[in-house]
Parts: structure tokens; sequence; C-alpha cells
């Protein structure tokens, strides 16, 4: 039976971004009660915009991530690292008054133009997220290289391997959400 709320997250903004896709491979796989995907369509971080006020894009975004009992951040790696929208958005989020990522459980996948899968990406986001004190799991590790011939034309992942490890990230999720209750 469903269980759970799910909040993924989308390091990529476009519209036929691959990790979007692998966003929603993963909430199949999870199965939630609830789902929301998150909207990284925020200001750039600047603190004249902060001084007169959190945006409502942020609060929203903080209110999301404190709704969610586990959380799915598919991010896109560029030039090795984590995108800039990722970025941006837990640079805003770490300035919310309550802090929302403490001990939530965590779960990082990503999907790339190269062979590596964004396993350089993956450490670059452990390290911008550590900080908040999530339960960030440790794997299996989901890293889709070559994502552009990765996905059918539905968005579905091909490769039952890679399919397999992503079912095992999610069983594990759910398992972290049962430890942290
Ligand atoms: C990339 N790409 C890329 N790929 C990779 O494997 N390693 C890298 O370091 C980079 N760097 C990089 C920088 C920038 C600015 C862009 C725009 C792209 C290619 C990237 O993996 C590819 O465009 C993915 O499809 C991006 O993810 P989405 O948008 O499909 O989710």
């Amino acid at each position: 039976m469903p269980e759970f709320r799910l909040l993924g997250i989308c390091g990529s903004l476009r519209a036929g971004s691959l990790n979007a896709h692998l966003l929603h491979e993963a909430r199949i796989a999870f199965d939630p009660a609830d789902y929301i995907r998150a909207d990284l369509r925020l200001p750039l971080y600047d603190g004249d915009v902060e001084a007169r006020g959190l945006p409502e894009s942020v609060q929203t975004l903080a209110n999301q991530i404190a709704w969610a009992d586990a959380v799915v951040v598919a991010g896109p790696e560029y030039n090795k690292a984590i995108s800039g929208v990722l970025k941006n958005a837990l640079d805003w989020v770490s300035r919310v008054k309550t802090p929302v990522w403490k001990d939530k459980p965590l779960a990082i996948v990503s999907a790339t133009a190269g062979r590596s899968g964004g396993e350089r990406a993956q450490d670059s986001m452990r390290a911008c997220l550590r900080p908040f004190l999530p339960r960030i799991l440790p794997g299996p590790e989901v890293l889709i290289g070559g994502a552009a011939q990765a996905f059918d034309a539905s968005g579905h992942l091909v490769d039952p391997k890679a399919r397999s490890i992503l079912a095992a990230l999610m069983t594990a999720l759910r398992a972290e959400v049962r430890r942290a209750r």
C-alpha cells in the first residue's frame, strides 16, 4: 500500500530534462501516497532581495521540504559539479528560519550525457547538502551515463539493471523513513 509523502527536486529546469525523467522513474519506484515536484524557478540569491522579505517561492519550497517524509534530488552534472539552479535553491532555503532538512531522508540520483553518470556531481551535491544534516543515503548509487539513450520515447528507463538499482535505492529510502520516525 502506498505510504509516505515524497518531494522530487530536479536540478535542471528544461522541459525535456533527462533528470526530470529519472525523477519520474524514482517516483514510480518509491510509490508514494502523495507527491510534489518542487519548482526551482527562484530568483537568484541576493541579500538585498532577502532584506526586503523572503520570496514566496522560497518559503513554498521550504514548506514542501518540511512536508515531505522523504526527498529525491535528481541533479545534472555541470562541469563536474552541482548545477547552479540547485545550489541557488539550497542557499535560499538555508535562509529560512526553521531548519527543514535536518534528519530528512534523502536520495540523490543523476543522469548525464557523459559516461560517468554524474559521479562527481553527486559528490558535489552531497557536499552542498551535508551542512543541513539530512539523512543522505550512501547508495546504491544511481548514475545514468549516456542519458540521451537511456530513456525511451515515453521517458522510461530502458536498462533493466539501472531500473533495479533505482528500485533498490527507493526501497532503502522508504526504510530510512521508517527508521527516522
Ligand atoms: C553539461 N553536461 C555535462 N555532462 C557530463 O557528463 N559532465 C559534465 O561535467 C557536464 N557539464 C555540463 C555543463 C553544462 C553547463 C551543461 C549545459 C551541460 C551535459 C549534461 O549532462 C546534459 O546536458 C544533461 O542532459 C543535462 O541534464 P538534463 O537537463 O537533461 O536533466
